[in-house]
This record gives structure tokens, sequence and C-alpha cells, in this order.
């Protein structure tokens, strides 16, 4: 069986790593089943963006390149659609995979279902309603195509269920990134990432945004800045900056706003990096999906800056509040986890460093049904 496995931001890359690795063993150990190309779209290019997560996260190279780049969503989404198309006109793969929900996911199931190539998608009903977000349009659209559909709980596939999709295309297999989070933790354990930003443990809080809802917006970005100055005050921030809020940060006019003795912002970190970091922090505040889904594995308190929940199995069972973009209540928040009255949390259902087993499970038994 080819498989074709996207991948192009960030986020991705963790979660196609554990399939790749689950291939070889399977491959190894059962039978010759699956011979898997990685092709990575280029949507995240920059070395901290893109390399460095395929350092850490033992990936090899791509077997195939696209260089996309960055565009509007139209012109991004387009680029991928065409270059995807011309692969897999190509490759004749017997399976495309997608993961997550970013332009990628979106661009590459299109192009896969309409040259009726079967589709599996990774990480599949996870629901925000808020058509808004770029992600839950990437996410909806390519849930309502795809012939596999892999959920991390019971809420994904209520949610699925509720549109109408069969469920016989629906495999609840768990969390791909937990199987990261839970084969790389020793690795991030040894990162020296604390005393290179000379920190100690328990005593700073890590802050992570990159939400257009959050950081391209003047008002509630200054509003956001203001309350990670009042919570600095009573504990040392650590803030990678993802580009896009670099950019809109400068673009804004909010340098100042920013530039804070107990604010120390960095370039974006590599995967174990940010694992030692939100490992051994006090608190995280973020608006990240990813680091919502580890810090309830790793049992740290985790405030989120989003106005609808989006990991709803991390707020009703694991650490993770939402805060909506209101300053007043992220403080409050904050200052409730350092009088140490904080949210304790409980690990997942299938959130056991498994999930991609069940994947190639599922995959190698059901043939795809329309
Ligand atoms: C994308 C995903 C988002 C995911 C995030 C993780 C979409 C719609 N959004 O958002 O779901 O949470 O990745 O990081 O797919 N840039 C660089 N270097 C890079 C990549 C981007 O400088 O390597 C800058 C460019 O100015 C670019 C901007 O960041 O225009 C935004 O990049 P883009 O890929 O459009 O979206 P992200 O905000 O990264």
């Amino acid at each position: 069986m080819k498989v074709i496995l996207i991948c192009g931001a960030r986020p991705n890359f963790v979660k196609v790593s554990p399939v790749l690795r689950a291939i070889r063993r399977f491959n190894q150990e059962q039978s010759n089943l699956f011979q898997p190309v990685l092709v990575h779209t280029g949507q995240h290019y920059d070395y901290e963006m893109s390399q460095l997560f395929f350092n850490d996260l033992e990936l090899p190279q791509p077997d195939i390149y696209l260089g996309i780049g960055s565009g509007s969503h139209a012109e991004q989404t387009g680029k991928i659609m065409i270059a995807v198309e011309k692969v897999l006109l190509e490759q004749k793969p017997d399976l495309v995979t997608v993961v997550g929900d970013v332009n990628s996911t979106l661009a590459a199931a299109l192009a896969a279902v309409k040259l009726h190539i079967p589709l599996a998608h990774i990480e599949a009903g996870l629901r925000s309603y808020r058509l808004a977000m770029a992600e839950e349009v990437n996410r909806r659209l390519t849930d309502h195509i795809s012939h596999y559909l892999f959920t991390t709980s019971r809420y994904d596939d209520e949610n699925l269920r509720r549109e109408g999709i069969a469920k016989s295309r629906i495999f609840r297999v768990g969390n791909i990134m937990v199987d990261s989070l839970l084969f790389y933790k020793p690795r991030a354990e040894e990162s020296s990432i604390l005393s290179r930003l000379k920190l100690k443990e328990k005593c700073y809080a890590l802050v992570t945004l990159h939400r257009p809802e959050n950081v391209d917006n003047r008002q509630r970005l200054s509003q956001i800045g203001r309350a990670l100055r009042r919570i600095a005050s009573e504990v040392p921030l650590v803030f990678p900056v993802h580009p896009r809020t670099r950019n809109s940060i400068i673009s804004l006019g909010l340098a100042d706003l920013f530039e804070h003795d107990a604010i120390k912002r960095t370039a974006p970190l590599g995967y174990l990096d940010l694992l030692n970091l939100e490992m051994n922090s006090r608190f995280v505040i973020t608006d990240s999906g990813g680091i919502q889904v580890e810090t309830t594995v790793l049992g740290i308190p985790c405030l989120t800056v989003l106005d609808s929940p989006v990991w709803t199995i991390t707020h009703r069972q694991g650490t993770n509040i939402l805060v909506g973009s209101d300053g007043v209540r992220l403080v409050q928040l904050a200052f409730r986890i350092l009088d140490g009255r904080s949210r304790k949390g409980k690990c997942p259902e299938l959130w056991d460093g498994r999930t991609a087993e069940r994947i190639l499970g599922a995959l190698s038994k059901k043939p795809a049904s329309d």
C-alpha cells in the first residue's frame, strides 16, 4: 500500500513522525505492507519552524518538497492543491494521509479526493464552531471528504455523528501528538534550555501566542500584552515568539509593550526544548492546540487564550482553562495558580503513545468505502 503522508506546518511534523516510526516497525515485525512517501508542502520554511523539528523528531528528509511558502489563504491553498495534484498523478498512491487542520491539510485532501484516491484524516472531529478560524474551515471540509476519520476522543466522534458522518468511517484511536510526547519525553528532559535561558524549574511560566485572532488584532494583542506585564511582576515569563507574532508586534507598534525585564522573548524553539520548558514551568499561557494537549498529559496547568474550546476534553478532564481574551481574567487565573490553587486533571483514555499503531491496524484491515 503506497501511502502519501502530507506535512507542511510546524504542528504537522509532530503528527507524522510517529506514523512513520510505526510504519517502519509494522513492516519489520508484521508484513511489508506500507510504502510511505513523505511530502512536505513548504508552508513553513524557516529553519526553526521546519528543519529543527525534522532534526528533533528524527524525521527523514521529505521524499518530495514542494516549496510553497507563505501567502494569502486562497493563494497558499491553491498553490498546494496544484502541486499536490501533480505529485499524486505521478506517484499513484493507494492512500493519502493528512494530519491536523492547517491549509496544507485541506489543500492536499481536496487534491486527493478529486482524483478518487482514498483519504485518511488524523485528528478528525475537533470543532470550535467558529468559522472565523481558518482551522475550523480546514477541519470541517477535510472531515467530510475523508474515508478514514481518526479521532482522539468521544467528543470528536459525537461532533462527526452530529454532522451525519457514517459510524463506519470513524475510528477512535487516541491522540497522535501523545505518541511523540511520550516517545521523546526522556530526550526532552536532557535539554539544556533551562540553563541556556538562566531559568530554574517551576520558577517561570511559559507563554506562546500565534493565532491570528489574538496577534493580528491591536486591541486584543495589547490587552494580552498588558496582562502579561502584570503577571511578569510576580513570575518571570518565557515567550518563544512565532514569526506571525513577531511581525504583528512590530507592525502594530507594540514592541514597547512586550519589552520587559521579566518577559524573556526568544526565537521559535525546537520540539525538545519547548517540551522541556513546558514540563518545568509553573504554568503555561497559550493559544496553541498542541500545547493544550501536552500540558494535559504532563499535568501542567494551562490557561488558553481563545474564545471557544477546540480541545474540549482537555477542559473537561485535563488541566486546561479557557480564558478568552479578557486580560483581567487572565491575570486572576494566573495568580490563582501561583497561590497553589491550580486545576488537577487526568490523562484522557487512549492518549497512551499507541495511536499510530492503532491507525495502521485499522488501515491494514478495512478497505476505504465512500
Ligand atoms: C499555521 C496554521 C495554524 C498553526 C500554525 C502553527 C493555517 C491556516 N494556519 O499558522 O493552524 O497553528 O501554522 O505554527 O494553516 N512565517 C515565517 N516563516 C515560516 C512560516 C511562516 O516567517 O516558516 C510567517 C510569514 O509571515 C507568514 C506568517 O508567518 O505569512 C503566517 O504563516 P502561515 O503558514 O500562513 O500561518 P501560521 O500563522 O504559521
